[in-house]
């Protein structure tokens, strides 16, 4: 499973990237803003700084401003992915921005069925946002499940990328499931590396070294 950093924020890229662990990011316009300043500037750097797809979004909610905005987009980095809100006009611009060869990322998914139009016309990626459905008491998981089996069941190429990740059994589950990739954010990264018996166990060993070290 790829890991994605879901974030704007470069340092956080670039830590996780030096860890070994980045594959990809994903930005929005939500996390673009949270950084403030020039957008354009933080998402050239954002491009340049990753060694894999890194996801903007479009603002249009027409089909021919986001195939507009597409084509800007993709001027900031040979790796971007050009995400599209999962809204009618978004499915109209899919097909054109396939034949131009441009990789999209279908946002704002919430259900199997989203995901299947989204997979047959030719998305690289579609994003369910887990988390949001569970605040809701509905289970996001479930959704990634179902879509996993739609997809091997007709062999679509495009890649389910879970999105709006709140703690580490999202990931646990997303693995589990078989999901391509997840999209995490900095604060789980850090937990997922985290388990108290590690810790612990690391203190006892050095300390039952140091005893050694310091006998007669
Ligand atoms: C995915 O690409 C989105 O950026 C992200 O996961 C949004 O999730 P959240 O706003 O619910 O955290």
């Amino acid at each position: 499973m790829q890991f994605f950093l879901d974030t704007a924020n470069l340092d956080q890229i670039c830590e996780v990237r030096d860890l070994g662990l980045l594959d990809g990011v994903t930005t929005n316009p939500t996390l673009l803003a949270r950084e403030g300043g020039d957008w354009r500037e933080q998402a050239s750097l954002i491009c340049d700084a990753v060694d894999g797809p890194v996801s903007l979004e479009v603002i249009a909610t027409t089909h021919e401003e986001m195939i507009k905005e597409a084509k800007d987009l993709v001027s900031f980095g040979e790796n971007v992915v050009v995400k599209i809100p999962m809204i009618a006009e978004g499915l109209k611009a899919l097909k054109e921005l396939r034949e131009r060869e441009i990789k999209t990322n279908v946002t704002l998914v919430f259900s199997p069925t989203q995901a299947l139009l989204a997979a047959k016309l030719g998305a690289a990626y579609v994003s369910p946002f887990v988390g949001r459905l569970d605040a809701l008491s509905q289970n996001g998981m479930e959704g990634v499940d179902q879509m996993r089996t739609i997809f091997d069941n007709y062999g679509f190429n495009t890649k389910i990328l879970v999105a709006s990740v709140r703690h580490p059994m999202h990931v646990l589950e997303s693995a589990l499931i078989g999901a391509d990739v997840i999209t995490i954010p900095y604060s789980t990264i850090t937990q997922l590396m985290k388990h108290p018996l590690t810790d612990s166990g690391l203190a006892s060993f050095l300390a039952d070294w140091e005893t050694f070290q310091n006998q007669p």
